[in-house]
């Protein structure tokens, strides 16, 4: 049990014996000002209006009896009914002890649920940019996450592998019977730059759209070869950046264009969808324009072609039906949240989710520059994903080639992919997702701030450490004991590990963990200046400190993994 759920669980009971109902919840929250206590209780106020006795008196009651128990110590109560205290020592030794002695940091039980996690999904016919960051990395956390807790997770890269866009690309190819595609970002620069000057062509890309829904062999041929070019090409940026989607992975919006039909006609008979101006289209009742009129979502155009919004609502029908999700979550930026609302309702209405399906859209911000416009190149032109790669590894081996001079190449090079590459990933995920971000390289790459490479500095230090004291042995008899507050505060962080990943995963927000390793490793620095570890006379205060710095680098080393960062063993 956590941490927090442990003091949950014995407050809950202490507040049960003095009449609390069965759903009262004690929100026991961290203590945050001036670290005097540790945590605090929060819902005596609620109590104290339900049972209908002063909050006070009702305080005064608990702590009474949280004085009898083993686990509090320095309680004190506010004047307007919070209760604070700290956690006595000797309980934090034993779960210390008992985090030490566990073989595996994790022993969460594998889960039957099934959770859906759509991210990165590019569009096929670009290459990725810096936009697709924020989707690929945030999902991809989700995932390990999510793995991590022992839930069955299912990673989908829902690429739009066919569309407008793709239409378009097929009629510039056609048109100037293009054979090689390898380049497709300047075909498509070329054929958006012809679909805005000419009607005509953009008539031609609409009917190659639907050529290609329909399955013409000559128009599949073609578009077998770009989705495979790019498919290539963006696997090389995922491996690269560590990401764990593959090629299995992938099932695009394609994949879903054969269940349509069916899926239109019942939605017709469920009288859902009906025809307006030759369109197919939804009237969904909380879609309102401007002036008040009651919106649709087109499912089929007049033509016969679907939308993203028709693809998405058979994929959530497959997914609901086929796959039997519990839960689905969608990176995509916050721009697509009237979508989400928009095929979820229809899908409902339809009675293709199951009950038990939950749905949730992780939105995120725009990545900025640092005068706060969309980043782009000096040029104006979009980032591309692998420069952005190309030259946070760049920019680091010029940092190790200073710290280093004695260094061989290779080691240069390969250290620098592992902390650039963190940098990167970690700048995006130490930011709240909701909100946008500014740019900053040099932010990403100091050695002092919240960064991957402060971390990723604590640990290396943590190995030297241990390195110098390897002849050390310990029998069962040499325990972690707490003597001092760096000991104490240490071993409280460790602790809230577990805690900080539960709320990650309730509330979809990983920059906690970034926030947490960056203070684990603070408070690491601050208990080694404070507690000597190789000078220490006392072999029992010592290997106790040995300890706590091997359990704090193996949290370390599980947060970055969980976050799809390497550790590396010097820098
Ligand atoms: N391809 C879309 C885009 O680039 C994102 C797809 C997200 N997933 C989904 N099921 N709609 O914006």
């Amino acid at each position: 049990m956590t941490l927090l759920k442990n003091l949950q669980k014995n407050i809950y009971k202490i507040c049960i014996e003095l009449g609390a109902p069965k759903n009262f919840q004690p929100n026991i929250q961290k203590y945050f000002k001036k670290k005097k206590f540790d945590y605090q209780i929060n819902g005596i106020i609620k109590l104290s209006k339900i049972l209908n006795i002063n909050t006070y008196t009702l305080a005064k009651k608990v702590s009474e009896k949280m004085n009898k128990n083993f686990f509090y110590q320095s309680i004190q109560i506010t004047d307007t009914g919070f209760i604070n205290f700290t956690i006595k020592n000797a309980w934090i030794c034993l779960k210390i002890n008992n985090m030490f002695n566990k073989k595996k940091i994790n022993n969460n039980k594998p889960s039957k649920k099934i959770i859906i996690v759509d991210y990165s999904s590019p569009n096929i016919a670009k290459e990725m940019h810096v936009g697709h960051l924020r989707s690929t990395v945030l999902g991809d956390v989700t995932t390990n996450i999510l793995k991590f807790l022992g839930y069955h997770v299912i990673q989908i890269n829902h690429i739009g592998d066919c569309g407008a866009q793709i239409g378009m690309l097929l009629a510039y190819i056609k048109k100037y019977s293009i054979k090689n595609f390898q380049n497709v970002e300047k075909l498509y620069q070329k054929s958006q730059k012809k679909i805005q000057s000419n009607k005509k062509f953009y008539k031609i890309s609409q009917y190659c759209t639907l050529q290609l829904q329909n399955k013409n062999p000559k128009y599949i041929k073609i578009w077998k070869k770009l989705r495979e070019i790019t498919i290539k090409k963006n696997q090389k940026i995922y491996q690269k950046l560590k990401i764990k989607l593959k090629i299995q992975n992938i099932v695009g919006e394609s994949f879903y264009h054969p269940l349509i039909p069916n899926m239109l006609t019942d939605l017709k008979k469920k009288k859902i969808i009906f025809k307006k101006n030759g369109n197919l289209v939804s009237i969904i009742p909380t879609l309102k324009n401007r002036v008040g009129k009651k919106m649709g979502v087109i499912l089929q155009k007049k033509d016969g072609s679907y939308l993203y919004a028709t693809t998405d609502i058979a994929c959530l029908k497959y997914r609901s039906q086929i796959l039997k999700a519990n839960k689905i979550i969608y990176y995509t930026d916050v721009r697509q949240t009237q979508h989400f609302k928009n095929i979820q309702n229809i899908a409902k209405r339809a009675g293709y989710l199951s009950s038990f399906l939950h749905i949730e859209h992780h939105t995120f911000g725009m990545i900025l520059s640092k005068n706060n416009t969309p980043f782009k190149t000096r040029e104006g032109h979009t980032i591309k994903l692998k420069h952005l790669i190309t030259e946070a590894i760049k920019k680091t081996k010029k940092i190790l080639q200073k710290r280093n001079q004695n260094w061989s190449v290779q080691n240069i090079d390969k250290t620098a992919e592992k902390i650039g590459i963190g940098a990167l990933k970690y700048f995006e995920l130490s930011k709240n997702r909701k909100k946008n971000y500014v740019f900053d390289w040099k932010q990403m790459l100091t050695l002092t701030g919240n960064t991957s490479l402060y971390i990723q500095y604590a640990y290396t230090r943590i190995l030297s450490i241990l390195k110098k004291n390897k002849n050390i042995k310990w029998n069962k008899n040499h325990e972690i004991t707490i003597n001092n507050i760096y000991e104490k505060n240490i071993s409280i962080k460790l602790l809230q590990f577990f805690d900080i990943i539960l709320d990650i995963k309730k509330h979809g927000t990983p920059h906690l963990l970034c926030n947490y390793l960056f203070k684990l490793s603070e408070i690491f620095s601050n208990f080694y200046e404070n507690c000597s570890i190789i000078s220490e006379n006392d072999i029992n205060i010592k290997i106790s400190r040995i300890k706590l710095i091997i359990l704090t680098a193996k949290i370390i080393k599980t947060g970055l993994k969980l976050l799809g960062i390497s550790t590396v063993k010097i820098m």
